[in-house]
């Protein structure tokens, strides 16, 4: 797409260049919609829930992936929908796409994923439920996500990434900042019962960390044969031709000619696409979020 072509564009109710929702002062989403859950945000957890926490664009389908083969290895729960249902989304389902009467009717353990911020999440102090954060490079996580905004017909999004640049340094996207939606959670690391793990390392070192986040959801012990097929059915390249793990059933949602959801699967694809001054003025932001904290931070650039 031309850099410099411009269109002049704004949805409500917030003004912003592609359809959205906004709900409990957060935008989404245009096919989230405010259910049950969005109004009560008290919902029940239970203490064996585990719930994948993400920014979009982090790699979220790859940790759902990893939890199916790490449940289905482990034996248990064949009534669970981990167990039961071949399709991702529908084996680790989004907390903000479940009513109310699906949720609570879910047989435990109850495995599921949400894009929601730590003000929104329903988290409880004293409560025996684990989360898993995972994080991305916010450099890769915006190129990512403008191809997938643009990519989905419901967003009618057409401006060019560096405009798009501008609405991810600014927050003004589905789920709101970046920088603010990863400091929360990571200044809460020890608060939650939070497993944090990182997209880059995913990369560097697979079988450590899917062994480690396996201890940590109490899971049998992996053995080398185990590891080694995880490692494959979770591999970008198998994912991207599995129907139930390549998203391929949302296909008629997308534009013609959009990139795949599977799209690289790259560590520094943003290197290919941003500019030197659209990484500076991510820096200034991500200084201006991490700074204030002492916790060690690898994207500090
Ligand atoms: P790219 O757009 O950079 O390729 P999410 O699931 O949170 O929407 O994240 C999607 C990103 O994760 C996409 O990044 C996608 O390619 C990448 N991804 C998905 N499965 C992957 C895998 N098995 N290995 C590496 N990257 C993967």
């Amino acid at each position: 797409m031309d850099s410099n072509m411009s269109v002049e564009k704004s949805f409500p109710p917030l003004n912003l260049p592609f359809r959205h929702n906004f709900l409990c002062g957060q935008i989404y989403p245009p096919l989230i919609d405010g259910n049950e859950i969005h109004r009560t945000s008290n919902y029940d957890l239970r203490d064996d829930d585990v719930i994948l926490v993400t920014y979009p664009k982090s790699g979220t389908l790859w940790v759902q992936q990893i939890l199916k083969c790490l449940y289905e290895k482990n034996g248990v729960c064949k009534d669970s929908r981990i167990s039961s249902r071949n399709n991702l989304p529908q084996a680790v389902p989004w907390i903000e796409l479940l009513d109310i009467e699906e949720f609570n009717a879910m047989t435990s353990p109850r495995v599921m994923t949400t894009h929601e911020t730590y003000n929104n999440i329903a988290w409880r102090p004293g409560t025996g439920a684990k989360y898993i954060y995972l994080s991305r490079n916010p450099r890769d996580v915006a190129v990512s996500y403008y191809h997938h905004i643009s990519g989905y017909r419901a967003y009618e999004y057409d401006e060019a990434l560096p405009q798009f640049v501008e609405l991810f340094t600014k927050g003004k996207l589905p789920y709101g900042s970046w920088f603010a939606h990863t400091l929360d959670y990571i200044e809460n690391l020890n608060n939650m019962n939070i497993f944090y793990l990182d997209y880059e390392s995913l990369h560097l070192n697979f079988e450590k960390i899917v062994m480690k986040l396996n201890r940590f959801l109490g899971l049998r012990h992996l053995s080398n044969e185990d590891l080694e097929s995880i490692k494959e059915r979770c591999s970008f390249t198998r994912m991207k031709v599995d129907s139930n793990a390549n998203m391929s059933r949302f296909e008629h949602r997308r534009k013609p000619n959009s990139a795949d959801f599977l799209r690289k699967g790259h560590v520094g694809d943003w290197e290919n696409h941003l500019t030197k001054e659209e990484c500076s003025s991510l820096d200034r932001v991500l200084d201006s979020y991490f700074s204030k904290t002492t916790k060690k931070f690898i994207y500090n650039l």
